[in-house]
């Protein structure tokens, strides 16, 4: 890097972001998603844990194969084992990277019984290794920000010797604050022989809110590479939000002036995507990527806005990829409007998959007075869902209900094989979800049900999300529809179709996270 303010972007959805449980993307998501992340101009992208299941394995080779400018970085714990395994998936890229670590704090070192110098020995084989394996190789001392400094700077040092050329150092648990962040980076900068030859990265978790001002604070302190998320997706409170410190250095590089080589207007298509794959709905009032982000509904703030967009703005809706005029199309509009305006909103759909989405859109258009880009997203995100590859799949859908009582009457196919059957229960939601297990009995317990609305009006789209878990497994389901019980069974049935996913996968001997990130 030869501009010494260049803050190098390092996303971590598919593995800090997809380890969130609940949040486990398809195979096909994670490409997808990494594609648009290379797209973007993300400079590292860490693609997952190769050792962790050999979905996770397959998911790295595929991605370091397509990437095309991002290097792609998989994770491995400290074992040649995992080193080795996380070679073998990076090394199809262009831009290959390791990224091994150890828990360094006195808690984590207690996990697997090693003293400070055995544990100092660890980090020098196993840097070492990685380093005769691929050039790039990243090196993070796991819970730094609850290490002693003494004994952060000697491993970090090691490290640098053994070759590692980027230094990470995670907040694991959320735990440091602006001040402190800026500090570590500086100390470890100043005190540590060959610092000035590596670059310094920040990874930080939002248990207490603060992991984009800790990590702009790193970056103040020195740190050349932020690792980050988006939507903020990851464990307990999640990572940084990559939307959140992009657009904060653009905003505000009158007091950072530091720059990133994203290209912000991605960031919404992003977004989308990645609640879409992940079942995360995005908080409305998230800081960038909420749907309230860029709405003035008080008289005051519309009134301000109408006569300067600035009264009220620090960004436009357009530098993020948010069109200003959200009335999408009509009924009568033609295949061509659709694909312009898909691409409009960053998404690039195949001849077929066109072809379905213009077909939902004309369903669609026929019931709802206006549809609205939101409703668009809505539909090409829906079109992945109750497809014709699910071994779960409705066909049909009857609901009474009102005072009298509430009854379902489904039909499903599941492997093929048609299915009907009739129930009642405690409400409409229930008689459904009844008749659903009554075709498909499972164990699996109904986590989260969540609806929310795609527009506004009695008209709009309604978005369902069903969180189930089956023997310790989280899979989620999402689908739209205006009819909301409809979306709410397609929502629980893909639920759980990627239980059943998971369970075969389990069956060939693969299983997504059966190893632990704290069993070094
Ligand atoms: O939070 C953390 O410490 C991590 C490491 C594996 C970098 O995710
Ligand atoms: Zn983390």
């Amino acid at each position: 890097m030869t501009d010494p303010n260049r803050v190098l972007i390092f996303d971590t959805t598919l593995r800090d972001g997809e380890q969130s449980p609940g949040a486990t993307m398809s195979h096909t998501e994670k490409l997808d998603i990494a594609e648009m992340l290379d797209e973007m101009g993300v400079d590292i992208i860490e693609a997952g844990f190769p050792i962790a299941s050999e979905g996770d394995f397959t998911a790295v080779s595929e991605i370091a194969k397509r990437s095309r400018n991002s290097a792609i970085c998989g994770l491995a714990r400290a074992q040649f084992p995992d080193i080795d395994r996380c070679w073998e998936a990076v090394k199809h890229a262009r831009r290959p990277r390791i990224h091994t670590f150890i828990g360094t704090s006195p808690l984590h070192r207690a996990i697997p019984n090693l003293d400070m110098d055995q544990m100092a020995e660890r980090i020098q084989q196993t840097v070492t290794h990685a380093r005769n394996l691929c050039d790039d190789v990243q090196w993070s001392p796991m819970d730094a920000t609850r290490t002693e400094h003494d004994y952060l700077c000697r491993v970090v040092e090691i490290a640098i010797r053994c070759g590692a050329r980027t230094i990470n150092i995670p907040d694991t648990v959320g735990y440091t604050a602006p001040q402190e962040s800026a500090k570590l980076i500086r100390m470890l900068i100043e005190r540590v022989p060959g610092a000035d030859e590596v670059i310094f990265s920040t990874h930080c978790h939002n248990d207490l809110g603060m992991a984009t001002a800790n990590s702009l604070a790193a970056v103040e302190g020195g740190a050349r590479q932020i690792e980050c998320t988006i939507n903020g997706l990851g464990e307990r409170a999640g990572n940084t939000a990559l939307e959140e410190v992009v657009m904060a250095l653009k905003v505000r590089h009158d007091i950072m002036p530091f720059t990133t080589g994203i290209d912000t207007t991605k960031i919404m298509a992003l977004s989308r995507r990645v609640s879409q794959a992940s079942g995360f709905v995005v908080q409305p009032n998230k800081a960038v990527v909420g749907k309230n982000a860029f709405l003035h509904e008080s008289g005051i703030h519309q009134d301000g806005v109408l006569k300067n967009v600035e009264t009220f703005e620090i960004m436009k809706p357009t530098d993020i990829g948010l069109n200003e005029a959200n009335i999408a199309m009509g009924k009568h509009s033609g295949r061509a409007a659709l694909r312009a305006k898909l691409r409009e909103l960053g998404y690039e759909l195949g001849d077929n998959q066109l072809k379905d989405v213009f077909v939902r859109f004309k369903a669609l258009a026929d019931r709802k007075k206006e549809v609205y880009d939101d409703d668009l997203v809505a539909l090409v995100q829906d079109a992945a869902t109750n497809t014709e590859d699910d071994y779960l799949q409705v066909k049909h859908l009857r609901v009474v209900c009102g005072s009298d009582g509430q009854s379902a009457d489904l039909v499903m196919l599941v492997g093929g094989e048609e299915k009907t059957v009739h129930s009642s229960g405690d409400g409409p939601v229930d008689a459904c979800f009844k008749a659903v297990k009554s075709i498909w009995p499972h164990n699996a317990h109904l986590q989260l049900y969540q609806v929310h609305a795609v527009t506004e009006g009695t008209d709009a789209q309604a978005t369902v999300t069903v969180r189930m878990e089956e023997e310790g497994r989280i899979a989620t389901g999402q689908a739209s529809d205006t009819d909301t019980i409809l979306a709410s069974v397609k929502a629980y049935v893909g639920a759980l179709n990627r239980l059943k996913a998971r369970r075969d996968m389990i069956g060939q001997g693969g299983d997504a996270k059966q190893v632990s990130m704290y069993s070094h």
